[in-house]
């Protein structure tokens, strides 16, 4: 087998636990005696495009560097949300990545990231074996989001679900000591899918908090939710509402898509902006009930808390990134990295690899029978899926008081 190098980037909406995978990445491809240089891609395809590659081999002789970067939330080679075009169209993006790929002799190149990325990683797959080149292209997952199919879940949720939970653990302690009767609204990220607001409802087995939570799976009705809302305040001084960010109404609308003051961007793939659920439910409280009412919206606090990092999620998420790598030095291209749950407990899995074409450019929505019909409870089901993703605790290291993270300093090659 001929020495070639690896080349790994980052793309889409950072996790906690993304540079775990990236971590178990260059590990894999450290330890390999096939493997030559390590490079990272900074800015995902759309840096690499402009040549913003860093040979990262000299940046990771010390073995601590390794495990400083695992356990450090967001992403160390950056992100970008470009979607590479339909090759037929605009082979242009296609033929300046070949060109880099052929410069640095690149025998194996891992893209980590969500749906859309793996969108990017099928279409390369392709076009470097149109082209003839022998490139192992690898998709590795990641996304707090938990829609990727083909995956039991992907690395970064379980981290995100146990903020979550902990924040509505904490919501709910602080709402409980004023006398007087409140509501609380806790906006949760997610898009198109409620996974991570429906997996708050583990934080009830911490006392009973969130009493309501609201999917973007079902649409969403205001008189509805008024009614439950003023049924559940004559048993509960204190309400705690989990609401996704992509709550629509029987229309398919954002219910929040016309709430003043809020300036929505679209990216390339034609995602909105999400932000301002809990702002729109806010609002309605207020006026139609009136009781004391606060709305707090997580955003990107939930996926990059270092200080609340499941123990499960990192190791896991670095094992992806390593078999990752064992995959494609076994010769296989056009995957992506899956977990399959071998079972719930003692929770066990293992890292499978599955067409790219099944998980490219779709989403997997919450299965709906897995939240009671009145939102309110999840079933034994769910919790059972749920429980051991958010298992064991990890944080980033601190220095005078202070997170501590890991960068790369950004030498880019000349090519
Ligand atoms: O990629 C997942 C995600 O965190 C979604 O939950 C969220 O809607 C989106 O990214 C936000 O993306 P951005 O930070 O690019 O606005």
């Amino acid at each position: 087998m001929t020495v070639k190098n690896l080349l790994v980037a980052q793309s889409g909406g950072p996790t906690a636990a993304i540079n775990a995978t990236l971590s178990g990445v260059l590990e894999a491809g450290l330890n390999s005696p096939h493997i030559g240089r390590v490079y990272g891609g900074f800015h995902g395809v759309e840096g690499m495009l402009s040549g913003k590659v860093v040979d990262l081999t000299p940046q990771l002789s010390d073995p601590e560097a390794l495990r400083h970067l695992a356990l450090t939330p967001g992403m160390a080679l950056r992100s970008c949300r470009y979607k590479m075009p339909d090759p037929k169209k605009d082979d242009a993006p296609y033929a300046t990545l070949l060109e880099l790929f052929k410069k640095l002799d690149i025998g194996y190149f891992f893209y980590i990231g969500g749906n859309d990325s793996m969108d990017t990683a099928l279409k390369l797959h392709h076009r470097c074996a149109q082209e003839g080149l022998d490139v192992k292209v690898i998709g590795v997952p990641k996304t707090i989001d938990n829609d990727l199919p083909e995956t039991d879940h992907t690395p970064g949720f379980g981290s995100a679900v146990k903020y979550v939970c902990t924040s509505i653990v904490e919501v709910a302690r602080d709402a409980s000591v004023y006398p007087a009767q409140s509501v609380m609204v806790v906006e949760i990220m997610g898009r198109d899918a409620g996974w991570l607001t429906a997996s708050s409802g583990l934080a009830q087995r911490a006392g009973g908090a969130p009493h309501l939570i609201y999917i973007p799976e079902r649409a969403f009705d205001p008189d509805r939710f008024l009614s439950d809302l003023r049924e559940l305040m004559t048993r509960e001084r204190h309400v705690i509402v989990a609401v996704s960010e992509g709550i629509r109404d029987a229309a398919g609308d954002y219910v929040h898509a016309d709430l003043p003051g809020v300036e929505r961007s679209v990216d390339s793939f034609g995602h909105v902006q999400l932000s301002g659920a809990g702002r729109y439910l806010e609002h309605l409280i207020k006026t139609q009930i009136g009781c004391k009412v606060r709305s707090i919206e997580l955003s990107v606090l939930q996926r990059s808390a270092g200080h609340c990092l499941s123990a499960t999620d990192i190791a896991e998420a670095a094992e992806v990134g390593r078999q990752a790598v064992a995959l494609a030095l076994a010769g296989e291209s056009g995957k992506m990295a899956a977990i399959r749950r071998l079972s719930d407990s003692p929770y066990r899995s293992d890292v499978v690899a599955v067409p790219l074409e099944k998980a490219a450019g779709l989403v997997k929505a919450f299965p709906s029978d897995w939240l009671s019909e009145d939102n309110r409870t999840l079933s034994q089901e769910a919790v059972d899926y749920f429980l051991p993703l958010i298992a064991g605790e990890m944080q980033t290291p601190f220095a005078e008081g202070l997170p501590c993270h890991f960068t790369f300093a950004e030498n880019f090659v000349k090519l």
